[in-house]
């Protein structure tokens, strides 16, 4: 078994991306700056997005942390999109998601200039992406490809089960594992909760993208022997033997369902520092030559 470090692969990424920050500024050109907007003090919200400045100040970024009380207005939120939006020195920004439930969450990703939507939540960068057009991808799913071409994972020809059709995550991986490209050209079943005997369908998957959002929700007696499994999930589980009183624990029942496949992603450790990488690569795409 071998096990797909999204850490060591994104501190991969990460010095590829360094060098790149360098060139630009030996050319001249100004330094990549992202900007996040964090609403309230949602405590895992708080903790992915100081993983996202921390992220842009090693491979050399600026970054910009706007916080905002979590009862602020939906008008002020698009105020702050808008100001955002025209502020030149930045050249892309992302919304933490959830908003507070006063304020629509679509209402703010459709403010977002699309042209600095990093995150790949406007609709006009998921129509393209649809279409195989230039884009920003969306994060997770875009780290989750880095992650399987950049450790050799084979996916042409292979059978795809995606567990969960979440706008981040499962409905757009479906996508971006069809399309006619490398990494791609999986044949895709796109699973969720309706679904009749998951079970049956997920043996008969080489690779599974397990994104749920249930802990340990994956186990062993669903995979097959030699399966890649990628997990997307993140939960916090007590454990009084830990310092700060918790671990974090994915949707795949790591310790039994380890033993029997080719390849699994940890959490931490899998999927949540590469999707901080996809992110970096859009900012940089999206400060342009
Ligand atoms: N909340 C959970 N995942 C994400 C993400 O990729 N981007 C933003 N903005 N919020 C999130």
């Amino acid at each position: 078994m071998r096990i797909l470090s999204g850490k060591e692969t994104a501190e991969g990424i990460k010095l590829e991306i360094a060098a790149e920050v360098q060139a630009r500024i030996s050319a001249g050109k100004s330094k990549p700056h992202l900007a996040a907007i964090l609403v309230g003090d949602d405590g895992a919200s708080e903790t992915y997005v100081n993983a996202k400045v921390k992220a842009c100040a090693r491979v050399g970024f600026e970054s910009t942390l706007v916080r905002l009380d979590a009862s602020i207005s939906e008008e002020e939120l698009l105020a702050k999109v808008k100001e955002l939006n025209e502020d030149d020195r930045i050249h892309g920004f992302i919304v933490q998601l959830p908003l507070p439930s006063h304020i629509s969450d679509q209402k703010i990703i459709e403010a977002v200039s699309p042209e600095k939507d990093v995150d790949g939540f406007h609709p006009l960068n998921v129509g393209r992406m649809v279409l195989g057009l230039p884009c920003f991808l969306p994060a997770t799913p875009y780290g989750i490809l880095q992650l399987l071409q950049r450790n050799n994972i084979a996916t042409e020809g292979k059978h795809c089960v995606v567990v969960g059709r979440s706008h981040i995550v499962g409905s757009p991986m479906s996508i971006l594992l069809a399309r006619n490209s490398s990494p791609g050209n999986c044949t895709v079943t796109l699973a969720h909760s309706r679904t009749q005997d998951l079970k049956k369908i997920t043996l008969q998957a080489d690779i599974i993208i397990a994104a749920v959002g249930r802990p340990r929700f994956i186990t062993a007696d669903m995979v097959k022997e030699g399966a890649v499994i990628v997990d997307v999930g993140i939960h916090r589980i007590e454990d009084e033997s830990s310092k700060s009183g918790y671990r974090l624990i994915g949707d795949v029942d790591f310790d039994e369902v380890s033993s029997k496949v080719g390849a699994i992603s940890p959490v931490p450790g899998g999927v949540g520092p590469m999707t901080i990488v996809a992110l970096l690569k859009n900012t940089l795409q999206a400060a342009g030559n």
